[in-house]
């Protein structure tokens, strides 16, 4: 049998990695931040001198660089070219070259090949822009998180982070293939006013009501 998926997806600083971070914890899923994928490219990118913007490196980049993505402690590393990218994507320079290299078709097309295989592995609560449109159009665990614009533009501010939230909504609705959107299907979810806590609570009541229930911890 399949393994669930809980999909969630949503525009940036919504909250989304809290939440599905939270969501996996309880359910004892493996938390997938797809987003973390497209910034790992996008240092990498940067890293070589590769414009983010320019499709035809880029996906020159995307078929020569050796990708893993591996499972250890209830979530998934991403490692490119051997390296671990993780202390990096964060930087200011990714957030502003992200949306740009996630544009690209072929980059695109080879992480949701990656992202799906990951259910083969284990239960997964799976976080970015097209979980639900895309990746796993099938699932009925399936939320788009949304917040108010000025909300999510200071919740990035309190991490200490300068990020170009508006800028990116902006790139990820518009771009050709796959653009940011709730699903037809999806639950919306209104992050504005409750802590990650209370969503966190609605969701899993909406996903044991629709039959999903905790994996079972491994027997040592
Ligand atoms: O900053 P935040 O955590 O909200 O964003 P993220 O989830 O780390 O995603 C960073 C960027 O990656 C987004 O702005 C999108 O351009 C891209 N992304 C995407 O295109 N598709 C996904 N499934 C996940 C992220």
């Amino acid at each position: 049998m399949l393994n669930p998926v809980v999909a969630i997806d949503g525009p940036a600083a919504s909250g989304k990695s809290t939440v599905a971070r939270g969501l996996a914890a309880r359910l004892n899923f493996t938390y997938v931040d797809t987003g973390a994928m497209y910034r790992a490219f996008a240092w990498l990118a940067l890293e070589r001198g590769v414009d983010p913007a320019d499709r035809v490196a880029v996906s020159g980049l995307v078929e020569r660089v050796p990708l893993a993505l591996t499972i250890s402690g209830g979530s998934v590393q991403t490692r490119l070219d051997g390296r671990d990218p993780a202390p990096f994507i964060r930087e200011e320079r990714v957030n502003a070259a992200v949306s740009k290299i996630a544009a690209v078709p072929e980059l695109r097309e080879r992480l949701v090949i990656e992202q799906r295989k990951l259910r083969n592995l284990a239960p997964l609560v799976m976080e970015g822009r097209d979980i639900g449109t895309v990746v796993f159009t099938d699932t009925v665990f399936k939320f788009f998180l949304d917040a108010d614009p000025v909300i999510r533009a200071r919740r990035r501010q309190r991490q200490g982070q300068s990020d170009v939230v508006a800028a990116r909504d902006q790139a990820d609705a518009a771009r050709a293939v796959a653009p940011l959107t709730k699903a037809a299907d999806a639950v919306l979810v209104d992050a504005t006013d409750d802590d990650a806590d209370t969503i966190i609570g609605k969701i899993l009541q909406i996903c044991r009501a629709r039959g999903l229930s905790a994996a079972k911890v491994d027997a040592l």
